[in-house]
C-alpha cells in the first residue's frame, strides 16, 4: 500500500448531527468517509469493506460501540477503532481498550485535537494493545540512563562520548530537572575511571562549616564534636569522579579551598597539617548563570575556568522536539513495573495535554507526573482524568490568574476552567457517583447535573442513568 492512498475511515453514530459533523470534517481532511447510523449496520459494513480506521460512538441502541470493536477486530484484526465517549462512558471507554480499541475521544472535543488523533491513528504501526508484548518495550537508552532522540539530546550524547576519555573538568548547566546528574554519571561511567567511586555532594544543601569537612575530612579535635579522625569526600572518591552539584552556591571561601585542589591537586583535612594529593576529576553542574555570577563576583573566574574547561549546556525539555512521548512511556513502563501494575499507553488524549504543557520543572517533573498517575491510575491505560491531580492544573490555573493585562481576559472562560478541574476531581474521588460528588463540592445534585451540562461534561443523550 503507498502512503498516497486516500485513507478509509468508517464513521459509526447513531445521531444524525454527529454523523453529518464528523462526515464534513473528516471529507475535509481527504479522507475517504463511509457512514453507519447504527452498530448493526456498521457489522453489514465490516463484512464487505475494508477501512483503515473506524470511528464509533459508544452508545448506541442495539449493537454498542464495544460491538462494533469486537467485529471489527474479528474480521479486520489490522483495522483501528477509536471510540467517542461521553464523561458518562469513560469506564466503558478503558474496558474498550482492553478489547484492542486504538484509543477513545472524550466527549466533548476540540476539532483540532479529534484531528490530530485520527492523523495519528491512521500513521501508526502500533499494534492494538491486546497484541502487543506485555515486555517492556525496547526503547533506546543512551549510556543505558538518558531517553530522547531529539537533535539537542544528541548533541549532548555527542558531547558526552568525546570528553568521558579525557580528565578534563567539565560544567554542566540547565535548568532544574533537565538530567545534569544524569549526565556526569554517564560520563563517569564511560570514562576509564569508572571502576573507582563517582562522589555526588549537592553544594547548596550543606551549611559552610559543614561543607568543609565534608569534602576534606577532619582531624581529631579539629572542632568541638570531632572525637576521632574522619575522611571526607576527596579521600573516598580518589581515583574517581567527584560530582560537585550546585556548585555556584558555594562561599567564597570554599571557593579558594577548592581552587586549590584543582590546581596543586593536594588538599588538607580541616584541623591537619599534612597534605594528601588526589586524583579526581570534576564535574559541575548548575542552574544558575555562571557567568553572571561571575561578573557580579560571587563566583571566583580563576575557579569558573578551571571547572569550566569543556561545557555541557543541558536543552529545557520544551525545547527536545519529539522527546516527550519517548520519555513520558519510558516512565510509564518504569512505574509500571515498580507499581506491579499492567498500564501499557497512555491515550493520545492525555498525551495531548502533555504536550501542551511546558513543563518548567523539566524532566523530573515528567516522571513526577507520570509517577502519579501510574499510582492513581484504576484502568490499564493513563487517561486524562489521572493527570487532572499534578502540577499541570496548578500552572494552568496559575497561568489564568496571571493572564490578566491590558488585554483583558475572558472570565467565564477562566472560571469554567477552574469549574471543570473540580468537577472532575470530584467525581474521580466520588468513584463517579454524582451524589457523592456534589456532597464533596457542596452543591446539590441538581446544580451539580446544571454545571456539568454547561461545561460539556455530558450530552442529553449521554446522561448517565444515576
Ligand atoms: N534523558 C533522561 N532520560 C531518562 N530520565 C531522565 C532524563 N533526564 C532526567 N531524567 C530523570 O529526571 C530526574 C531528574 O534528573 P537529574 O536529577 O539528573 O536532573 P538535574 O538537572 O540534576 O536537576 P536539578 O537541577 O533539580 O538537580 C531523575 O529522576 C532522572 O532520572
Ligand atoms: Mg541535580
Amino acid at each position: 500500500m503507498s502512503g498516497k492512498k486516500t485513507a478509509t475511515i468508517l464513521v459509526v453514530d447513531d445521531e444524525k448531527s454527529m454523523r453529518e459533523f464528523l462526515d464534513i470534517m473528516l471529507s475535509q481532511e481527504g479522507y475517504a468517509v463511509t457512514l453507519a447510523e447504527s452498530g448493526n449496520k456498521a457489522c453489514e459494513i465490516l463484512d464487505k469493506n475494508f477501512f483503515d480506521l473506524v470511528i464509533t460512538d459508544i452508545r448506541m441502541k442495539d449493537v454498542d460501540g464495544i460491538g462494533v470493536l469486537k467485529k471489527s477486530r474479528a474480521v479486520q484484526p489490522g483495522t483501528k477503532v477509536v471510540l467517542i465517549s461521553a464523561f458518562a462512558t469513560a469506564e466503558t471507554a478503558v474496558e474498550a481498550m482492553k478489547e484492542g480499541a486504538y484509543d477513545y475521544i472524550p466527549k466533548p472535543f476540540k476539532v483540532n485535537e479529534f484531528k490530530a488523533i485520527v492523523r495519528e491513528a491512521l500513521l501508526s504501526k502500533e499494534k492494538p494493545l491486546t497484541e502487543e508484548e506485555t515486555s517492556l518495550e525496547k526503547r533506546q537508552r543512551h549510556f543505558d540512563l538518558l531517553v530522547g532522540e531529539s537533535e539537542p539530546m544528541k548533541r549532548v550524547y555527542d558531547l558526552i562520548r568525546r570528553v568521558a576519555s579525557t580528565r578534563s573538568n567539565i560544567m554542566i548547566s540547565g535548568e532544574s530537572g533537565t538530567g545534569k546528574e544524569l549526565v556526569a554519571r554517564a560520563i563517569h561511567t564511560l570514562s576509564p575511571r569508572n571502576e573507582m567511586p563517582f562522589m555526588a555532594i549537592n553544594c547548596a544543601g550543606i551549611p559552610e562549616n559543614l561543607i568543609e569537612s565534608e569534602l576534606f575530612g577532619y582531624k581529631k579535635g579539629a572542632f568541638t564534636g570531632a572525637s576521632i579522625d574522619k575522611k571526607g569526600l576527596f579521600d573516598v572518591a580518589d581515583g574517581g569522579t567527584v560530582f560537585l552539584d550546585e556548585v555556584g552556591d558555594l562561599s567564597p571561601a570554599i571557593q579558594v579551598k577548592l581552587l586549590r585542589v584543582i590546581q596543586e591537586r593536594t588538599f588538607t583535612a580541616v584541623g591537619g597539617t599534612e597534605e594528601k594529593s588526589i586524583d579526581v576529576r570534576f564535574i559541575c553542574a548548575t542552574n544558575r548563570d555562571l557567568e553572571k555570577e561571575v561578573i557580579e563576583q560571587r563566583f571566583r573566574e580563576d575557579l569558573y575556568f578551571r571547572l569550566n574547561v569543556i561545557h555541557i549546556p543541558m536543552p529545557p525539555l520544551r525545547k527536545r522536539e519529539g522527546d516527550l512521548p519517548l520519555l513520558a512511556r519510558y516512565f510509564l513502563q518504569k512505574y509500571s513495573v515498580e507499581f506491579g501494575k499492567d498500564i501499557r499507553k497512555i491515550s493520545a488524549y492525555a498525551m495531548d495535554i502533555l504536550k501542551e504543557y511546558s513543563f518548567p520543572g523539566n524532566v523530573r517533573e515528567l516522571e513526577n507526573i507520570i509517577e502519579r498517575s501510574v499510582a492513581l491510575e484504576t484502568s490499564n491505560i493513563v487517561l486524562p482524568e489521572s493527570l487532572t491531580l499534578s502540577n499541570l492544573q496548578k500552572e494552568r490555573k496559575n497561568r489564568r490568574e496571571t493572564d490578566l493585562t491590558s488585554e483583558g481576559i475572558d472570565l467565564e472562560r477562566v472560571l469554567g476552567g477552574i469549574e471543570r478541574d473540580y468537577i472532575l476531581k470530584s467525581l474521580r474521588i466520588a468513584h463517579g457517583s454524582r451524589q457523592r460528588a456534589a456532597q464533596l463540592l457542596g452543591i446539590s445534585l441538581r446544580s451539580l447535573r446544571y454545571r456539568m451540562d454547561k461545561l460539556g461534561l455530558q450530552t442529553s443523550n449521554h446522561g448517565t442513568s444515576e
